[in-house]
């Protein structure tokens, strides 16, 4: 087996069969978890060539223009925003995503937080540990026969929109790079999305968060939302306006919100929305799952090892980035 001398270098915990992959295919990677961003510009400076992160690193600016022989970013996950992409397009670092491993495990938490919203579980289970029968306070609604709105239709958001016709709701898509006239996902609905928002009775969020989709469920597209409504996030926090968000569910507009990412991760002690009996939280853990964080790890270990040896880059997201800033993948 050939040795590589790529110097690689680990931010984030990864499933060991990441680290195995690279020993196996000749690459000794070095692991440094929970980095300042003191910390990686220093060891940047020392000649790294490939940083692999989950999304608690943010690899900044700072980070990159540090790193004068980076060449690849590798992003165990689907979401980007960790990483600045501009900064690397500037210099011809290629940002490598994994888009289809943790899908399933994203999909699944969406459904689990639409049932526990319709059902009001975690509340359940709270008030009857402290010592409460709330069997009448409790009563929930059914999801059959409600009308799901899945904004986002890619691989996480099909995913839900066909479990969800299992479960004999309908679903209303939309997606912001899909034309609705155009668009088809078998048994879903294409619609504007002030129409989704203002009929679905759950609108689930799986887009990505860019300078377009930020504060797109915005004070005005709270407030055309059915009334009674309920919102599930496992997408990003800067989706959503959390100010109007507080404010419809105070009001009564909505009847509760799903969030498992806010705008401010982890939430500032006190905030406002986790205070709220109508409010299901969780700490970003839409990937966590076993057989999601081993498939990004063997995604994100092959993909730097393939640019290695081969220069093949099939799963960069700043390819066009790149070329239309004149340079060439370092
Ligand atoms: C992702 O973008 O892949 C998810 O948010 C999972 C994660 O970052 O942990």
């Amino acid at each position: 087996m050939a040795q590589h001398s790529a110097s690689i270098l680990v931010c984030d915990e990864l499933s060991p069969a990441a680290l195995e992959i690279f020993r196996a295919r000749g690459f000794e990677p070095v692991v440094a978890l929970k980095q300042t961003e003191e910390q990686l510009v220093l060891r940047v400076q020392q000649g790294v060539q490939a940083l692999v992160v989950r999304s608690a690193t943010k690899v900044t600016r700072r980070v990159i223009e540090a790193a004068s022989d980076l060449r690849a970013v590798g992003r165990a996950g689907v979401g980007v925003d960790n990483v600045d992409c501009d900064a690397a397009s500037e210099r011809g670092v290629i940002v490598m995503n994994t888009p289809g491993g943790n899908s399933i495990a994203t999909a699944e938490l969406a459904l689990g937080l639409i049932f526990a919203l319709a059902r009001h579980i975690p509340r359940a289970d709270r008030t009857t540990r402290g010592g409460s029968w709330e069997k009448k306070a409790l009563t929930g609604t059914e999801i059959t026969g409600k009308t799901l709105g899945v904004v986002g239709l890619g691989r996480i958001g099909r995913i839900v929109a066909e479990r969800a016709l299992g479960l004999r709701m309908k679903v209303l898509g939309y997606d912001p790079y899909l034309d609705p006239a155009a668009a088809t996902v078998p048994g879903v609905e294409f619609a504007p999305l002030d129409e989704l928002c203002a009929r679905a009775d759950f609108v689930t969020l799986h887009v990505p968060l860019s300078n377009s989709t930020r504060n797109l469920l915005s004070r005005e597209r709270i407030a055309r939302m059915k009334r009674g409504a309920r919102l599930v996030n496992c997408a990003r926090g800067g989706l959503v306006d959390e100010t109007a968000l507080l404010e419809a569910l105070e009001s009564g507009h909505l009847a509760g919100a799903a969030l498992d990412v806010l705008e401010e991760e982890p939430p500032r002690k006190g905030h406002p929305l986790l205070g709220r009996e109508d409010v299901i939280v969780t700490p970003h853990m839409g990937a966590s799952a076993l057989e999601a964080q081993h498939a990004v790890a063997v995604e994100v270990a092959q993909a730097i090892c393939d640019y290695f040896e081969t220069g093949a880059t099939p799963s960069a997201v700043n390819l066009a980035a790149i070329a239309a800033g004149a340079r060439r993948p370092r």
